[in-house]
């Protein structure tokens, strides 16, 4: 059996890691036409806080939230944790809301007055304890682990999904925003993100102003700290923009202000890829010659890495059902 998975995102290298675990006798191909440190998932900010998902819309999104989390405390405390920046990180998200995934992060609770009192009119806010990859280690990890099992790796731009079906029996569609391109699927949309990422060891807490007018966030990682952000619908530019940059340094100063010592280190844009609800299905593709099978794993938008791994291992068990009706199926 020949499986190809396109795309070399936290979802493309996660997704591809699993079908090696669970299915046997396979031979995996991954192809991306860019790779690490290239790709949306080098952006992020490697956090895990559910964004631009809906759970209410699509409540497995919780399921695949809670198993990712897990995984990543598990990552946290094993001896890999300082090869992939993994961390515990606590902090503050303003103003006080309820969110739905209270009982997946630890400790998730009201802030104190005490604690209100270190932020500028705050309206409340919560405080609780979530966890952090640093993605530009992790993303070479999870390849590295890729190839170590016999994944074969190759460059290429692909233009359908279809032109693959004679080379491969599964095709698993890992392409983020571009997923529109290669599939037949209007729905899938940019939410441009810029942020910085800046040298500032002294912050150690997240903390975000979820407020709408002056959205800001600070996500301190094990090797930098991550300033941001923007949230620009249907905006396809992946430049960043200088004013936008001032703007955020600004803003997150003014949310926190030891900020303004900072030198500044480097821009980042990336283009979330939202879509009305992820898609993580089997699609069979009928040619003149074959049946062949496509796994859809994409549209995480603001969550990748913090969905990441549940939505892994279930394209992984939906991979391993196709090849069971493909090799049981009788032939003509
Ligand atoms: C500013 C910003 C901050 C973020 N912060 C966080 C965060 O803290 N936590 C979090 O959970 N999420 C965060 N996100 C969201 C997260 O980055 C995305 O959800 C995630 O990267 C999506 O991963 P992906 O693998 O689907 O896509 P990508 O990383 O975009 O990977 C897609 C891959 O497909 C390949 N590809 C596409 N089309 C083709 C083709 N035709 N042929 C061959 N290859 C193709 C690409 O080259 C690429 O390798 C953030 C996003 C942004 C923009
Ligand atoms: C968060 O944003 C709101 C709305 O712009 C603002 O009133 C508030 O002061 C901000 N909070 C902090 C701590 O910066
Ligand atoms: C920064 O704050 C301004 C004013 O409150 C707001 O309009 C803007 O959206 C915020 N964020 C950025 C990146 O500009």
């Amino acid at each position: 059996m020949k499986i190809c998975v396109v795309g070399a995102g936290v979802i493309g290298l996660s997704s591809a890691l699993h079908i090696q675990e669970i299915c046997q006798n396979v031979e995996i191909t991954l192809m991306s036409e860019k790779f690490s440190p290239e790709t949306t998932s080098d952006v992020s900010g490697g956090f895990w806080t559910p964004f631009t998902v809906d759970a209410v819309k699509q409540p497995i999104i919780r399921s695949w939230a809670k198993e990712t989390l897990d995984y990543m405390f598990r990552l946290c405390r094993s001896i890999d944790a300082g090869e992939v920046g993994a961390q515990l990180l606590s902090g503050y998200y303003l103003p006080k809301t309820d969110q739905w995934f209270k009982d997946i992060v630890l400790g998730y609770r009201d802030m104190t007055e005490e604690e209100l009192q270190l932020f500028p009119n705050p309206g409340g806010g919560v405080f609780f304890t979530s966890a952090s990859v640093d993605v530009k280690s992790y993303l070479p990890w999870l390849m590295s682990r890729f190839k170590a099992n016999g994944g074969r790796v190759l460059k290429i731009k692909v233009n359908t999904l279809a032109e693959l079906s004679p080379e491969y029996d599964i095709v698993v569609n890992c392409c983020g925003v571009w997923a529109g391109d290669v599939t037949v699927d209007s729905s899938v949309r940019p939410i441009r993100g810029q942020l910085l990422r800046v040298h500032a060891p002294w912050i150690k807490h997240f903390i975000f102003n979820l407020s709408s007018e002056n959205y800001a966030y600070i996500i301190p990682g094990a090797y930098d700290v991550v300033l941001g952000g923007t949230f620009e619908e249907d905006d396809w530019n992946e430049k960043p923009d200088s004013r936008v940059r001032e703007r955020i340094l600004n803003n997150c100063s003014n949310l926190f202000p030891s900020l303004k010592a900072i030198k500044f280190s480097s821009d980042w844009t990336g283009l979330r890829p939202a879509r009305p609800t992820i898609r993580l299905e089997l699609e069979s593709i009928q040619t003149p010659t074959k049946t062949s099978m496509v796994v859809h794993n994409y549209g995480h938008g603001g969550s990748g890495v913090t969905l990441h791994w549940g939505c892994a291992r279930e394209a992984a068990k939906i991979v391993a059902q196709a090849i069971h009706t493909l090799s049981t199926r009788p032939k003509l």
